[in-house]
């Protein structure tokens, strides 16, 4: 049996990962149609809204939506028939760390995928290629093959392949027109192979063939593990050196700056912060964890734990940082933070260290005013509450407030805090910002944005991440 020519695609799932990328497979391939569809109603209608008022923000991303919807592009909540129509189906549903049961804290919850994956199986009737492209353990592709077998119908097939997506988000679009790599992992049976060039044919549409990279099911499965791990190596490893420098009164800047220069290391994502965040790093470690714990290798197991250490100490030391520096106390103090999403260019919110250096400041006692350019009120609420269990959020809203512009956020506080490194914060006017501040004024940058010496000039004290007073 020759490959299949994909001509249908269901992509379920209408998240991060699932709508960008299905989105810029349909305008890329007119001749296939693409489904997106998602159970949550609303999403699916912001997706269709008249407007172009997506649920999630993304550069360039409306521009796709409004080349191909509508075209050859879909957005539905009848999950049914667009698994029906399809023969080819990603699967992009959420894989959240578990919060109960075995491998709490550490193990993805494969809920969803396991009631997406036993819904093909319930109404599919010609074969499928299933494509799992959410990130999941080692060995998901396995399960899922069990379930569709178990409950297919006589005479339809499933093929399985895994195709981890790579994307980051605020550059989503940009990734996906030209990604480093396509990964592609299949069976190494004759018939793993033909889906594998199926979905191949798919990416070469506009991938250079020699960026698609075919290899085994649980080699693929993996290396999304490992790629997302040693990218949040790297951010540990400069976050340690960062504490290093701030000790010693060397630019951590400075540093990687240098070290980046060797070749073998290169200058990308070696950029010092208040700490990593997304939905991908810290779960995707705990995954390799859990993974490794239960393969009984422990060693291994407790050296890539030590990168999500890193980062939470990273965290708390900064917030350390701003109550030292704010003569030990911060009670009843006032305190801007710039920033809420855990990067720039997305008002995604999932692990921000905005959260947690925020639930520090109010364990404080301080009174914390946010502003974020894309993220939606309700969202921060949302988030505070869950960082702060046990505190009513009438309690929280007493402490916190969010506003709609950085100049009025920084307006008679006696601190500012750079959490997300948005580009208008660099844009700010500081020397309006200092004159309606209560002094001595202070700027704490937790990304490295702004320029020290200038604010320093004005009057401000600036403290930022990786930067001690030279000795
Ligand atoms: C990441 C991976 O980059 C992507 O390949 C994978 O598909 C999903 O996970 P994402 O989480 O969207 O993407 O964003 P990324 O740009 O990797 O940033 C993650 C976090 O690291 C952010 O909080 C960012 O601010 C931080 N970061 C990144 C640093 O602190 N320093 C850096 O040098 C780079
Ligand atoms: P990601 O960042 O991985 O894309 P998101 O949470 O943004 O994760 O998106 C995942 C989407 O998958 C959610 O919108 C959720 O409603 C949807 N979803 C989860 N399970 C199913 C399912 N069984 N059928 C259809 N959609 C699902």
């Amino acid at each position: 049996m020759a490959p299949v020519k994909v001509s249908k695609i269901c992509c379920i799932g209408a998240g991060y990962v699932g709508g960008p990328t299905c989105a810029v497979v349909a305008l890329r391939c007119p001749h296939i149609q693409v489904t997106i569809v998602d159970l949550n109603k609303a999403r699916i209608d912001a997706w269709n809204s008249p407007n172009f008022e997506l649920p999630i923000y993304e550069p360039g991303l409306e521009e796709v939506v409004r080349q191909a919807r509508g075209r050859n592009l879909f957005f539905s909540t009848d999950v049914d028939k667009a698994i029906r129509e399809a023969d080819l189906i990603f699967v992009s549903v959420n894989t959240p760390t578990k919060k109960s049961g075995v491998g709490a804290g550490f193990a993805a919850d494969l809920n969803y995928v396991e009631s997406a994956t036993r819904r093909i199986a319930a109404v599919a009737t010609t074969n499928k290629i299933v494509v799992e492209k959410s990130t999941v353990p080692c060995r998901t592709a396995e399960s899922m093959r069990t379930i569709l077998e178990a409950n297919s119908k006589p005479g339809t097939r499933f093929d399985i392949l895994s195709n981890p997506e790579f994307l980051a988000e605020g550059t989503a679009i940009a990734d996906l027109f030209k990604p480093d790599r396509v990964l592609i992992g299949s069976l190494q049976t004759q018939e793993g192979k033909d889906a594998c060039q199926s979905l191949a044919e798919v990416y070469a549409n506009w991938v250079p063939r020699e960026r698609i990279l075919t290899v085994g099911l649980w080699s693929s499965e993996l290396s999304k593990l490992a790629a997302n791990a040693m990218l949040a190596q790297r951010i540990s490893s400069v976050n340690a050196l960062s504490a290093i420098c701030e000790a010693t009164g060397a630019n951590i800047d400075e540093v990687a700056h240098a070290v980046g220069f060797d070749s073998r290391i290169g200058p990308k994502f070696l950029r010092a912060s208040v700490g990593f965040g997304g939905s991908c790093f810290q779960k995707d470690i705990l995954n390799l964890v859990y993974l490794s714990e239960s393969l009984h290798l422990p060693q291994v197991a407790e050296y890539w734990r030590q990168v999500v250490e890193m980062n939470e100490y990273q965290k708390r030391r900064f917030s350390k940082t701003v109550v030292d520096t704010l003569f030990n106390t911060i009670t009843g103090k006032h305190i801007a933070v710039l920033g809420f999403a855990f990067k720039a260019d997305t008002g995604d919110t999932r692990e921000s260290a905005s959260i947690s250096l925020i639930r520090d400041f109010l364990q404080e006692k301080a009174y914390v005013t946010i502003y974020d350019p894309k993220v939606e009120e309700a969202q921060i609420w949302l988030d505070l509450s869950e960082a702060l269990p046990t505190w009513p959020l009438e309690t929280i809203k007493k402490h916190v407030s969010i506003v709609h512009s950085a100049l009025e956020a920084c307006t008679q506080k006696e601190a500012i805090v750079i959490a997300t490194e948005w580009k208008e914060f660099k844009e700010i006017d500081w020397q309006a910002v200092y004159d309606g501040m209560s002094k001595p004024a202070f700027v704490f940058d937790g990304r490295m944005i702004l320029n020290a010496d200038e604010l320093q000039k004005i009057g401000f004290t600036v403290k930022v991440i990786g930067r001690g007073d030279r000795l």
